[in-house]
């Protein structure tokens, strides 16, 4: 089973979403041999600029027109990061919460995979999904808590709504979303509990995450929804 290992943070060893999937990770690989990890931090990857080089690969690409040696040179890069998300049987994606949204270097991965015809279809009317991950795991870290009826509700997230919304867009079947509220506020001991809390969540999650279910049809995902049973965890 090949899992894809998204970490979003340049924290390195002090950030709590990657300690957190890590965390996850190792439990999955002692419950099975069989898993093999594709670690893709965005820090780390020396992502190519989303340039005018790049966007002119990505239209030319889709109109089937021939690119020019700088196009198809940044179009190779970006194929090779699409084909880690097309190998992978699972999906593991930690990230902070910046700016009530993403870190801009995730965003940068994502402006660079998400391309018509290989991760998703697009006819004019309609998206439809291309990868084929049957489940996948999310974790939102965050410093505060996004709380209806106080002075920072739920619509100032922007970060898990949208990753949820891509995730899904591109062909993951089942996602658990597990959201790490308090992560890092004045109250240390509140952020202690908040990622002890999230840290059991995942560990919950693992015999799940390892077991196959049918084949599914493109389109059943809204089917597979369950709702969760574990605070924290939107499914
Ligand atoms: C540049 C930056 C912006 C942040 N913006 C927010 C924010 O808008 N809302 C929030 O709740 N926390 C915010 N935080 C706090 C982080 O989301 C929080 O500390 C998170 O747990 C960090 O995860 P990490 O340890 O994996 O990097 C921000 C942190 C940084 C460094």
């Amino acid at each position: 089973m090949k899992l894809l290992d998204i970490q979003s943070s340049p924290r390195g060893e002090s950030s709590d979403s990657i300690t957190l999937t890590t965390s996850f990770i190792e439990a999955c690989k002692s419950a099975s041999a069989s898993i093999v990890v594709d670690t893709l931090n965005v820090w780390h990857e020396r992502l190519p600029d989303f340039d005018h080089e790049a966007i002119g690969a990505k239209y030319k690409a889709v109109k089937r027109e021939t690119m020019t040696e700088a196009e198809s040179k940044v179009w190779e890069r970006i194929q090779s990061l699409i084909r880690r998300f097309q190998n992978a049987h699972r999906i593991v994606l930690g990230t902070p919460m910046w700016n009530f949204g993403l870190p801009y270097k995730l965003k940068h991965l994502i402006d660079l995979v998400a391309q018509r015809n290989y991760l998703f279809t697009y006819d004019g009317k309609q998206y439809g999904p291309l990868l084929n991950v049957e489940k996948a795991v999310a974790v939102y870290t965050r410093g505060s808590r996004y709380l209806e009826g106080t002075p920072i509700p739920p619509r100032f997230d922007h970060q898990a709504p949208y990753l949820d919304f891509w995730l899904r867009l591109i062909g993951v079947r089942d996602l658990r979303s597990v959201t790490v509220d308090n992560a890092w506020n004045r109250d240390r001991q509140q952020s202690e509990v908040s990622l002890a809390k999230a840290k059991a969540t995942l560990e919950q999650l693992v015999e799940w995450f390892l077991t196959s279910s049918r084949p599914t049809a493109a389109g059943d995902e809204t089917d597979l929804r369950i709702e969760g049973v574990l605070d924290g965890i939107r499914s």
